[in-house]
């Protein structure tokens, strides 16, 4: 099976979605919190059973109101606007582009975008998503579940290279970075810093140089940004088709 196929009309409302959407994330600095949105719908997905899935049911208050998504629902409120002004396009294809245009305006690689997400009404359970308090163990039960590989767990957790941690939402306070509003590798390189004032690093960020299948892709996109751009770039697109129909 390939893709879904797309009529122009629907193919138009992406491209000017995004283009929009991207303007509004700049305005707005809110790259951060819409990656973490489509990253939160899709990382759902248990590839065995294939239920959840980058699907749009992370606008339900039964999935949304789960510890992990705590403050999401702010993000929503603009997905929900961005229907209204495209109605022709299903949530989980908005939710999606939406961490593609956040990408997009601060620096990141730009990622093709595949639309044709089906929207979906069933929520999965709690508990899908990764617990920060964790270790390697952990990381690996919940991505491999998804079908994402030790590889790609690294490259993904390179994202935190934007945005930061709210007390009232996860209960860590922080950013990761001195440039949370942009995309590059400076994740990988603090990681490797070790500890710093006014930064922060989970325990499931720490985890991935205590491991020794982990830690050498931190070495190798700390040292080449080209090459965590072409890899995430791969990686995140993987993630945000999920449950994808293909
Ligand atoms: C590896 C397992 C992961 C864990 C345990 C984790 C955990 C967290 C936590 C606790 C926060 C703070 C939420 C808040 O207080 O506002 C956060 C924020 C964030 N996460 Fe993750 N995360 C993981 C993987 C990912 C992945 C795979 C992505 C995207 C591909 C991602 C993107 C983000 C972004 C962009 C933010 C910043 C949000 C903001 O500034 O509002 N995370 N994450």
């Amino acid at each position: 099976m390939g893709p879904p196929t797309v009529d122009q009309a629907y193919s138009d409302a992406v491209e000017a979605a995004r283009a929009d959407l991207g303007a509004f994330i700049k305005e707005k600095n809110c790259a951060p919190i819409m990656v973490r949105l489509g990253w939160h719908d899709a990382g759902t997905y248990c590839a065995k059973s294939k239920t959840g899935g980058a699907n749009g049911s992370i606008r339900h208050t039964e999935e949304n109101s789960h510890g992990a998504n705590m403050g999401l629902t702010i993000a929503l409120k603009w997905i929900e606007e961005f229907k209204a002004k495209y109605p022709i396009l299903s949530y989980a294809d908005l939710i999606q582009l939406g961490g593609y245009a956040a990408l997009d305006v601060t620096g990141g690689p730009k990622i093709e975008f595949t639309p044709g997400r089906q929207d979906c009404d069933k929520c999965t359970e709690d508990g899908r998503l990764p617990d920060a308090t964790k270790g390697p163990d952990h990381l690996r039960d919940v991505f491999h579940r998804m079908g994402i590989t030790d590889q790609e767990i690294v490259l993904l957790s390179g994202a935190h290279t934007l945005g930061r941690c709210h007390k009232e939402r996860s209960g860590f306070e922080g950013p990761w970075t001195t440039k949370p509003l942009v995309f590059d590798n400076s994740y990988f390189t603090e990681l490797l810093t070790g500890e710093k004032e006014g930064l922060l690093q989970l325990p499931t960020d720490k985890a991935l140089i205590e491991d020794p299948v982990f830690k050498p892709w931190v070495e190798l996109y700390a040292k080449d940004q080209d090459k965590f751009f072409e890899d995430y770039a791969r990686a995140h697109k993987k993630l945000s088709e999920l449950g994808f129909v293909y």
